[in-house]
């Protein structure tokens, strides 16, 4: 009696030790819902102060609406609580009154992947939204078919983007949280100024998007501190600001810029009353045509770079953050713009392929921190090593620390970096801070808190978990915190090569083992211990474990591989709609070491069911509820071992194709056509449209020739590959024609006089003069001559250069009369009756081999002539030649099994090339420019049970032998995957009927 009289006192001793909670400042809403809400400190959703950390993604860049959960999955993965999604507008809304949600546009698939994996979206539909996309997103008919200026209250730009917006927001309006879907924000188009006629575009945006029954918050990313559409016409609910602090070249990745040092201070000058949000954190670069290549960007923007700069965010009250981009895709058919290849990979924490990189594993440190950190959600900024911070102090001059405290906890979070933000030394000191006991001095027992390099951390003081964890400082960081079934549990971790230590506090009777590893020592005295973690550690301790309390520790690299998936709540306690979301549908998790990724969990009578992905046999440490007895992953029952005090270990073995890996057929047996007849005397160009406007709406205006408008915009022809063909009758005395033509950055554009070839043009620049000289005897006089020119449309530009010319700007024939008649082709039917819905206006271009439909699955090309790739075009002449082949796959289910078609390595051949895989054009090359070579192909766009149709468009470029080869490869092989996917692959005969 007397000791459970004890234990209850102490039971109310240490119960004592809870947080108290004082009030939160008004709430603010925009007046249409009170579901979502904010402070100065947060958001608030249901009732609930939510640290929104999340990431870019793009359905657009990954066609293929199975994988959606994948991406949405990895991201709840990593700790995660938002996805931020641009909608491309030219892809929804591709010809006047066209508005199309089907296949890979269709929205209901994201948001029902959302809703499975439980991630906040923030929705993002423009019209304008940039990201490297041609015309940023905007629409091609329109920069062409409307005389206003874009992205301002012109009334043609206006009646032009409402049926967009309006079909936007009934598609959307139902899928918001307040009706219990994912959408939690949506921003108004994107990274722009508030001048006078663009403020009134915003505002009147703003009208458009309530009137389609959008009532959650507006919110707007300004591109810099410009303090745009806070205030005055055009403000929106809620403002931020992007950052992309490295920039954007690749090519030096070791080089950094400093951190800025002013995002606090212009937080509080600028919107004190809203919390910090970034709505864009650099989480990669995007690479150039002849760029270093995207590892260099992930170097750049590397596992370092996040450490400090996300920290540095967190330093500065930042608590809404999206990283753009977290899955950067592929910019397949025409999406780029003329400043990045087919590749987005971005060097993001997802690569292209959709693997995990190092940079995923220390986004996960940190979001995982953040998750389990409901004090770090409401923070004061208290000071920083430039003003002074009252109560601490730094002993050393090389650190910059940052003090945030929780005002209701007290708890305290210092962020500490190099004071120098860019330096590579090693330094070490000591920290005087507050906490409950006093102000202490740490470390107690190690040397010194170290920074090696480019390094960050927080030290929390004061720092509470589950229902009564509590740690009373650490200088090693947290990973995971919270409760799992009845105990309170902390993983905290920190880098093997230097020392960390934290104190806690016991509940009572708890006893501590002083002798758990050689690198770990603790002490305990009166309820609290200490422990040391020496430089060496490498692996998972136990520091204590009682019935309710359980403290664990890891290196670093350990620490990430744990994974702590939400557990879906079926209780009736949760929220419709948000049973799988953290901190909304559900708190309860296991922790999971071990695997490449966790998808999911759920519990049900003891037996906990795990699914995720491996990358080789794994030993699984589970951290569960003390009632699980058994453990499944994807679907098997594994053998458990040891089953002490709730951790459990399991062996799943990895299937045999780990090993053994994938074998993949080679790309043979090609067939080839000539795709370049309209150099040919008698082509018949006379179904082609005629060039013969006089005006445009486009940015140049005719440079010279006779003020004929030659810009395939203006024809319907806006996308990827154009051809011209100017007659003219000959006198016999013409010797060249001069043209100058626009393409956008790092076209070309060959010329014919009629079947000889005249020359190519290469530019690095938007456009270029050329003369191209007639050879000896290619005129005929007395008669019909044609001119022809082949040109790239590398995509159309961004920020206000969205009317792009891409076409012949001047043309003179030197020498001789004029030219009679100015004939254009590209894809077939233009925008406005493109055959092929499925892929999409950016798929196709102007190649002859492509309006036939050549690249289509289920042409038939057994009548053509037998060539290999590696061949060439026959004679060695410039043109265009198609070359297809064939190949089945037969993969094993219950993977996921990524493949690349890989050219032959970067040489400068004058070539350039059109990878279509199953119809897709999956692949755009430009062997002389570089620097991709390898180009990734997601299952879906591959069939990876049947056949595949490979077609190559090959353009070379001079009069000189080419050689491209091609072959399929392996980028990784895992169990798991998110299951069947379904190939999404209209065939020639369904598309050109
Ligand atoms: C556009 O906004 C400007 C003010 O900046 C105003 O003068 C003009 O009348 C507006 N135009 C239209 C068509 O509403
Ligand atoms: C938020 O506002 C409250 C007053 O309502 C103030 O005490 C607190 O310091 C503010 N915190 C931040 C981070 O702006």
């Amino acid at each position: 009696m007397l000791v459970a009289l004890l234990s209850l006192f102490f039971a109310f001793l240490w119960h004592s030790r809870a947080k108290v909670v004082t009030a939160d400042p008004p709430r603010k809403t925009n007046g249409y819902t009170d579901v979502v809400t904010w402070d100065n400190y947060t958001l608030w959703i249901y009732n609930q102060r939510v640290f929104l950390t999340g990431g870019e993604f793009h359905t657009f860049r990954l066609p293929v609406q199975e994988l959606w959960l994948d991406i949405f999955q990895k991201m709840v993965a990593a700790g995660l609580n938002h996805v931020s999604i641009y909608i491309h507008m030219g892809l929804t809304n591709p010809a006047p009154g066209v508005i199309d949600f089907d296949d890979w546009r269709a929205f209901k698939p994201i948001f029902d992947a959302a809703t499975l994996a439980g991630i906040f979206v923030v929705w993002r539909p423009g019209p304008y939204i940039n990201a490297e996309t041609t015309a940023g997103g905007l629409s091609h008919w329109l920069t062409s078919e409307i005389a206003g200026t874009v992205r301002t209250n012109a009334t043609d730009f206006t009646e032009a983007y409402i049926p967009y917006i309006d079909a936007i927001a009934r598609e959307s309006a139902p899928y918001q949280v307040t009706n219990g879907g994912p959408i939690v924000a949506v921003q108004i188009d994107n990274e722009y100024d508030q001048k006078p006629t663009h403020a009134e575009f915003f505002e009147h945006l703003q009208r458009q998007y309530r009137k389609g029954g959008i009532i959650v918050p507006l919110t707007y990313n300004d591109p810099n501190e410009r303090e745009s559409f806070i205030n005055g016409t055009g403000a929106v609910d809620l403002y931020g600001m992007d950052a992309y602090p490295q920039r954007f070249d690749c090519s030096d990745p070791k080089t950094w810029y400093p951190v800025a040092t002013n995002y606090h201070a212009y937080h509080t000058r600028v919107n004190p009353s809203q919390p910090w949000y970034m709505p864009e954190y650099q989480a990669g670069a995007y690479d150039p045509w002849g760029g270093p290549g995207y590892d260099a960007c992930a170097l750049l923007t590397g596992p370092d770079f996040e450490d400090v700069f996300y920290k540095h965010n967190y330093a500065a009250n930042t608590k809404l953050i999206s990283y753009y981009m977290l899955y950067g895709g592929t910019n397949w058919g025409g999406i780029a713009f003329p400043g990045v290849y087919t590749s987005y990979d971005y060097g993001s924490p997802i690569r292209e392929t959709r693997q995990l990189s190092d940079k995923y594993d220390e986004l996960k440190r940190q979001n995982m921190f953040i998750r389990s950190s409901p004090e770090f959600r409401k923070t004061d900024w208290i000071g920083d090593s430039s003003t002074g911070i009252p109560g601490v102090s730094i002993s050393s001059a090389d650190a910059f620390g940052t003090l945030l405290t929780n005002p209701d906890s007290g708890t305290n979070f210092l962020i500490v970096r190099q004071n120098d933000s860019t330096s590579t030394a090693s330094i070490a000191f000591k920290v005087t801070i507050p906490t409950s006991e006093g102000s202490i001095m740490i470390p107690l027992t190690t040397d010194s808190i170290a920074l090696d390099g480019r390094q960050s951390k927080i030290i929390v003081t004061d720092y509470h978990f589950g229902t009564h964890g509590w740690l009373l400082y650490a200088t090693a960081s947290i990973y995971f915190a919270g409760k799992i079934g009845d105990r309170d549990v902390v993983l905290l971790y920190g880098s093997s090569t230097q020392s960390h230590e934290f104190a806690f506090f016991l509940p009572p009777g708890a006893r501590v083992s002083s002798d758990l590893s050689p690198y770990v020592q603790v002490s305990s005295t009166r309820g609290k211990g200490t422990a040391s973690v020496l430089p060496g550690l490498v692996g998972l301790v136990t520091v204590v474990e009682t019935n309710s309390l359980l403290i664990l520790y890891a290196d670093a690299v350990t620490a990430a591989t744990f994974w702590a998936p939400p557990v879906r709540d079926e209780t009736p306690n949760a929220i419709k709609g948000l049973e799988t979301f953290w901190q909304f549908g559900t708190n309860t998790t296991v922790l999971v070491g071990g695997p490449y990724l966790v998808r999911n969990a759920s519990i049900s009578d003891g037996v906990l069911a795990l699914r995720g992905d491996l990358n080789a046999s794994a030993m699984l440490t589970v951290f569960a509820p003390s009632n699980i007895f058994a453990v499944t992953w994807n679907g098997e029952l594994v053998d458990t071992m040891g089953h002490e005090g709730g951790m459990l270990q399991a062996y799943v073995v990895a299937s045999a194709h780990l090993q053994d890996g994938i074998d993949l057929p080679e790309l043979k047996d090609w067939k080839y056509a000539d795709s370049l007849p309209e150099i040919k005397v008698d082509f018949d160009d006379s179904d082609w449209v005629v060039a013969n406007k006089t005006s445009t709406n486009l940015n140049v205006k005719p440079l010279f020739g006779d003020g004929r408008v030659l810009y395939g915009c203006d024809y319907g022809y806006c996308e990827n590959n154009v051809i011209w063909r100017g007659h003219f009758e000959a006198t016999g005395s013409e010797t060249a024609v001069n043209l100058t033509i626009y393409g956008g950055e790092f076209f070309a554009a060959s010329v014919w006089i009629n079947d000889q070839f005249a020359g190519t043009v290469y530019s690095r620049d938007e456009g270029a003069n050329q003369l191209f000289t007639f050879p000896e005897g290619s005129v005929v006089a007395g008669q019909d001559n044609v001119v022809t020119v082949l040109q790239d449309n590398m995509g159309l530009d961004e920020d206000d250069n969205e009317k792009s010319t891409r076409g012949i700007a001047g043309f003179d024939l030197v020498g001789g009369g004029n030219f009679t008649i100015w004939r254009v082709q590209g894809k077939l039917g233009g925008y406005l009756s493109y055959p092929d819905k499925v892929r999409g206006l950016l798929n196709e271009g102007g190649l002859y081999g492509e309006r036939q439909g050549w690249h289509l699955p289920g042409f038939d090309t057994s009548s053509w002539e037998s060539r290999d790739l590696s061949e060439g075009l026959p004679g060695e002449g410039a043109g265009v030649g198609f070359f297809v082949t064939s190949f089945d796959l037969d993969l094993p289910a219950g993977m996921d099994i990524q493949l690349s078609f890989q050219f032959e390595p970067f040489n400068e051949q004058p070539y350039r090339a059109l990878l279509f895989v199953n119809g897709w054009q999956y692949g755009k090359r430009a062997a002389n420019v570089g620097p991709q070579t390898r180009f990734p192909v997601p299952q879906g766009i591959l069939e990876y049970n049947g056949k595949n149709t490979v077609a190559i468009a090959l353009w070379a470029l001079e009069n000189a032998e080419v050689s491209p080869m091609l072959q399929l490869s392996v980028d990784g092989v895992f169990d798991g995957g998110v299951g069947p996917i379904a190939t999404v692959a209209p065939t020639y005969s369904e598309v050109r009927g």
